[in-house]
């Protein structure tokens, strides 16, 4: 019986890795990290007091981190991040910053009822329901790649878009679906001859925009709107439309396209990047197309099937499903564009 005790083995550890995320779910909420980041090796007295928590929690949370290797633990019972653990672990402009994940694995579970019911009834989540975690998880996951990348590697490596947001007149940006607004006001720190718009159909997500907004040096030229981007219509033309990992959340992806496709200004351009999916269904699949489909089951598809004749793309969106959507929204082509990302594949529709 070697599978059937390999398979035993493979869900044992599965659920030591989740634990692992718990744990570091706990020491990011309750800034237990910041605190040990900060005062240096602590006992778990030290640790409590400073972090305003138990010390018994404290103690067994330590334990559980020294135990698990997350944190070191010296002769003298004083606990300490390892070097490198602290930028992984606490670094939010940082491409190596992964508490995130460890907050999405929460925020996906948080409503678990509706999402099994989901499952029986067929009926969709919306973003909302997976609530603060949801929400931060999703801006503290792509803001370093927004910071790091998309004003420095990724609009230069598309000579077109470089061109026109380098230009005159002024370049009209609309960033649908921007979240919690770090790309829009990444592109605006990038190209200081452009105004965005960032839309987004959560409204607490524009509301953090706003917050982050305020102060950030670019509130002159970046607004944001709490929209649905398939109702959008705005009186003016836009010279590029960007949607950042959120085509395939979308229930009506095909009539967003279509309203973005009304937007362009002439010579506009849309660039969507999406998860960087194999090209076709491979079982067993890579770790990440396997993280791909984790999202998915617990919160891409069921926000992908809100309301009626919803597509249910999920996460792991082919590139041939993205063509099949341009191409009925009435795009003449998309162009898949050689910007080298583990997470993200990028496209260019042609209008
Ligand atoms: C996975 S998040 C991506 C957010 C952001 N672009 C980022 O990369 O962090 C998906 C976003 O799509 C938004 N969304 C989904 N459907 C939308 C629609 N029809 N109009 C506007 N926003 C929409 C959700 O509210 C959510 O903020």
């Amino acid at each position: 019986m070697d599978t059937r005790d390999a398979f035993a083995e493979r869900i044992f550890k599965a659920a030591v890795a989740t634990f692992d995320l718990y744990g570091i779910y706990l020491g990011d909420r309750l800034g237990l990290y910041r605190v040990l980041a900060d005062r240096g090796p602590s006992t778990s007295a030290e640790l409590a007091e400073a972090a305003g928590i138990n010390e018994r929690y404290a103690r067994e949370w330590l334990e559980h981190q020294a135990a698990s290797g997350i944190l070191a633990v010296d002769e003298d019972w004083r606990f300490s991040l390892p070097p490198g653990h602290d930028e992984v672990l606490l670094d939010e402009t940082s491409l190596n910053f992964s508490t995130s994940l460890a907050q999405s694995a929460v925020a996906c579970v948080r409503p678990i009822d509706e999402v099994v019911g989901a499952f029986r009834s067929g009926d969709g989540l919306t973003f909302d329901g997976y609530g603060v975690d949801g929400r931060l998880s999703q801006a503290r996951s792509t803001r370093p790649m927004f910071e790091n990348l998309l004003g420095s590697e990724w609009l230069p490596a598309v000579p077109e878009v470089h061109a026109r947001l380098t230009a005159d007149p002024l370049a009209r940006v609309a960033d649908v679906a921007c979240g919690s607004g770090w790309s829009s006001i990444s592109i605006a720190r990038a190209y200081p001859k452009v105004s965005v718009d960032g839309i987004d159909l959560d409204e607490a997500s524009i509301e953090d925009a706003r917050r982050s907004l305020a102060g950030s040096g670019v509130e002159e030229r970046v607004r944001f709107h709490n929209l649905d981007a398939a109702d959008a219509s705005f009186a003016h033309r836009f010279d590029l439309v960007t949607i950042f990992e959120a085509l395939h959340d979308m229930p009506r992806p095909v009539d967003v396209l279509r309203t973005i496709r009304g937007m362009l200004a002439d010579g506009g351009s849309v660039l969507i990047a999406d998860e960087r999916t194999e090209d076709s269904f491979t079982a067993p699949s890579t770790d990440r197309e396997r993280l791909y489909y984790g999202f998915s089951i617990l919160a891409c598809l069921p926000s992908g099937m809100v309301g009626p004749d919803a597509a249910g793309t999920g996460t792991v969106m082919r590139a041939e499903t993205l063509r099949h959507y341009a191409t009925q929204a009435g795009f003449s082509g998309v162009d898949v564009l050689p910007i080298e990302n583990d997470a993200w594949r990028f496209y260019l529709l042609r209008p």
